[in-house]
């Protein structure tokens, strides 16, 4: 489409239900501040400017909702008026002439490209107002899509509403699309006659009919509607967003054994054949490959796992792990900032920290590299086909050369050359028949202890 649009975004509304001392559209969901969401779509229906309407931590939201080069503006809101005198705020930028004006609401995060289309191909098609409506079975509280003829000839808010009327159940998303050159005409004769005194955006549909106008309406799945006010909303959508992009994972040829205990970030990538299984959770930034294997109880975030890797089960991958192909971490394994080589294993009980660790090695049960001293983090290099035996500590900075190998049980502060063989602890001692002695002397002393009768 060669039509420029402006997408505004309200977002000035009352945050006070969220019991918050951050804006409404700040809180996230799946990792994602709600108004990156709408952005997001805003984004994908191929609109670049947008006029960010704010009643609260203007800078903050506005650098929020910068995702994906779109050029975003804040403008104050500063006394709640109504969704009319909201639109308004960004007069400035109306008024510098776009073809398309599409308003959204920056606590409507569902919201897809789908819906805003049509709404702009609708205006395209001569509309000068585009509602976009949803049907539902619990009206309450929308405004109502009424119809006559065929035609949409109003939105009746709740409370103007009559009875007759409140049965209607065709509701207002409360986005809508507007023809932008005639927008700031429309909006200055919105007036606040209404029973709550506001002014209403939704007056537009019948000051544009009366104008001769055009008005109709699309339609978008109530899910993607569902507005935020609190906290059980919050989670609610976010239930929802869980929900959808599970699915199209699933669709897209990822395995989920209980999808429902599977919870991904806003970014989170995951390739075919990955099969995931309960109870595996994913901060943001993670791509896994193709084939890989995540087992229960896996928290992964900022991570990179290569195809046909092995995770978990209770493995942690933090920010800059990065596996290559049929790499294997383990139970209770952390991995932060660290490579880990193909096929190298780090099985059970181990900590690898702002390491690089080369391909076919092996990391025994325990092993810790040691990466902070307290104020400073170093770094800890291992090579290809080491061995690094059970309960080692790696005292870093150091390095482990190809193919060397290190007893169970040593601490290493020197670098170790490739293929030798490294031991850093006590040498066992045997005193043969000493424990016996040990056992008796302490019975000894049990009955020693006993009160006589
Ligand atoms: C609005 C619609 C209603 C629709 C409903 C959908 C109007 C008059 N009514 O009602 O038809 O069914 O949304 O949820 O438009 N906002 C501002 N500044 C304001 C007022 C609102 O920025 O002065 C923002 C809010 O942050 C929110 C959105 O606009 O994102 C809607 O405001 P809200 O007060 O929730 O409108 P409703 O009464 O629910
Ligand atoms: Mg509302």
């Amino acid at each position: 489409m060669n039509r420029t649009c402006l997408a505004i975004i309200l977002a000035a509304g009352d945050s006070t239900r969220m019991k918050s001392s951050m804006s409404k559209v700040l809180h996230s969901i799946a990792r994602r501040p709600m108004i990156g969401h709408v952005m997001e779509a805003i984004r994908k229906t191929g609109i670049s400017s947008a006029a960010l309407v704010v009643g609260r931590d203007a800078e903050e939201v506005a650098a929020a909702a910068r995702i994906g080069g779109i050029e975003v503006t804040p403008h104050l809101q500063a006394e709640r008026l109504g969704t009319g005198h909201a639109v308004l705020a960004a007069r400035e930028e109306i008024a510098a002439g776009y073809d398309d004006i599409l308003v959204t609401y920056g606590d409507v995060p569902l919201i897809t490209d789908a819906p805003l289309r049509a709404a702009r191909q609708g205006l395209a098609d001569g509309a000068d107002i585009v509602v976009i409506g949803f049907h539902t079975d619990k009206p309450a509280g929308y405004g109502r899509l009424l119809v006559k003829d065929g035609e949409l000839i109003a939105i009746r808010e709740e409370k103007d509403a009559s009875d007759a009327e409140r049965m209607v159940t065709w509701c207002n998303s409360g986005l809508m699309a507007i023809n932008g050159r005639k927008a700031l005409d429309l909006l200055d004769r919105i007036r606040n006659d209404n029973a709550k005194g506001e002014y209403y955006l939704t007056d537009l549909v019948e000051i544009a009919r009366s104008l001769g106008g055009k008005v109709v309406a699309v339609d978008a799945p109530e899910t993607e509607v569902a507005g935020c006010n609190n906290r059980v909303e919050l989670a609610a959508i976010e239930r929802l967003w869980q929900e959808r992009r599970r699915n199209e994972l699933m669709l897209s040829g990822v395995t989920m054994i209980a999808p429902e205990t599977v919870f991904l970030a806003y970014d989170t990538v995951i390739g075919r054949d990955t099969v995931i299984e309960p109870n595996v959770f994913f901060g943001p930034k993670t791509v896994v490959e193709t084939d890989a294997i995540i087992h229960s109880f896996s928290h992964i975030e900022g991570a990179h796992v290569g195809a046909g890797a092995e995770i978990g089960p209770f493995a942690r991958l933090r920010p800059g792990a990065d596996l290559a192909e049929d790499a294997k971490v383990g139970n209770f394994c952390e991995v932060k900032n660290s490579k880990i080589g193909k096929g190298t294993k780090v099985n059970h009980l181990t900590y690898i920290g702002d390491s690089t660790v080369g391909a076919g090695s092996n990391i025994g049960a325990g092993a810790i590299t040691c990466n902070y001293d307290g104020v400073n983090k170093y770094e800890t290099h291992i090579g290809e086909h080491a061995f690094i035996g059970s309960n080692t500590s790696l005292v870093a900075p150091v390095s482990i050369g190809d193919g060397a190998y290190i007893a169970s049980g040593s601490v290493i502060t020197k670098d170790v050359p490739a293929n030798a063989l490294a031991l850093g602890r006590a040498r066992q001692e045997m005193k043969l028949e000493r424990a016996t002695f040990i056992r008796e002397r302490a019975l000894a002393f049990k009955a020693a202890k006993k009160p006589k009768d």
